[in-house]
């Protein structure tokens, strides 16, 4: 496995420093419509080495990205996403798949690797990696583990997108089954969710609002108040 990534760029393309992180999530919106601008290659890479820096159970990283940018081929992904425009607008979309079975193949470079960087033991990884073995294979549902995982990875890479000052857009609406077909996506990935990224086409989308936090945060016990301040 690698090191942490060096050198990514600390500053959004045209030279303005990166977004704070409050006004990254605030800020976020789902774009409706893309400009063809293109994600500069160095801009794309270090969104998907971010991506790529999620934490995960037991650091297995079940996650794999196939990243799109041939219009041809964005044209065949907007085919079995519901025809969305913004996937055939958008000069980069990303289709997270997490795989059901292939992180057993790479456990044991995960836990010897962990072990030989001082973060684990290395006389205890076998151990400790059967331990892992032995309760992923009692998780009753592998994709809602993978989903769970890939989703982290997924988020990071939309916020370091709008960090860097692009726009995105984050999409459940494909027929999963088609999608498999198209990429080559092997039968055991489950495909979680669609991330288109580019530059906003038109004005800015509304704030469609939140919940405040009375109405989804509760103190100690699920269902007893939150005593926060629900204010804006
Ligand atoms: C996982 C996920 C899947 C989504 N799928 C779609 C989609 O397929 N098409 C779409 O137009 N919007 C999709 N959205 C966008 C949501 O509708 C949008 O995030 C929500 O209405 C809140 O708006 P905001 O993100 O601009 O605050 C999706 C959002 C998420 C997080």
């Amino acid at each position: 496995m690698n090191d942490k990534p060096k050198n990514l760029p600390n500053a959004q393309p045209n030279g303005e420093p990166l977004k704070p992180l409050t006004d990254v999530v605030l800020e976020r919106r789902a774009t409706a419509e893309f400009l063809p601008d293109e994600v500069p290659e160095e801009f794309l890479e270090a969104i998907l080495k971010l991506g790529a820096q999620a934490p995960s159970g037991y650091n297995l990283q079940p996650w794999r990205f196939v990243v799109v940018r041939e219009e041809e081929n964005r044209k065949r992904l907007q085919a079995v996403a519901f025809n969305q425009p913004k996937v055939g607008q958008a000069p980069v979309v990303i289709i997270a798949v997490g795989m059901t079975r292939e992180w057993k193949e790479r456990a044991d470079e995960v836990f010897r690797e962990g072990a030989e960087r001082g973060a684990g033991s290395l006389d205890t990884w076998e151990k400790y990696r059967d331990g892992a073995f032995q309760f992923l294979e009692g998780m009753q549902h592998m994709p809602t583990w993978v989903n769970r995982h890939t989703m982290i990875a997924y988020t990071v890479m939309m916020l370091a997108a709008e960090a860097y000052g692009f726009d995105t857009a984050p999409m459940e609406g494909f027929d999963a089954a088609a999608v498999k077909r198209e990429f080559n996506v092997p039968e055991e990935g489950e495909v979680v969710a669609l991330l288109a990224i580019g530059r906003a086409k038109g004005a800015e989308k509304v704030y469609p609002g939140r919940f405040g936090l009375s109405r989804i945060v509760y103190e100690e016990r699920f269902g007893e108040a939150w005593e926060g301040n629900d204010e804006v």
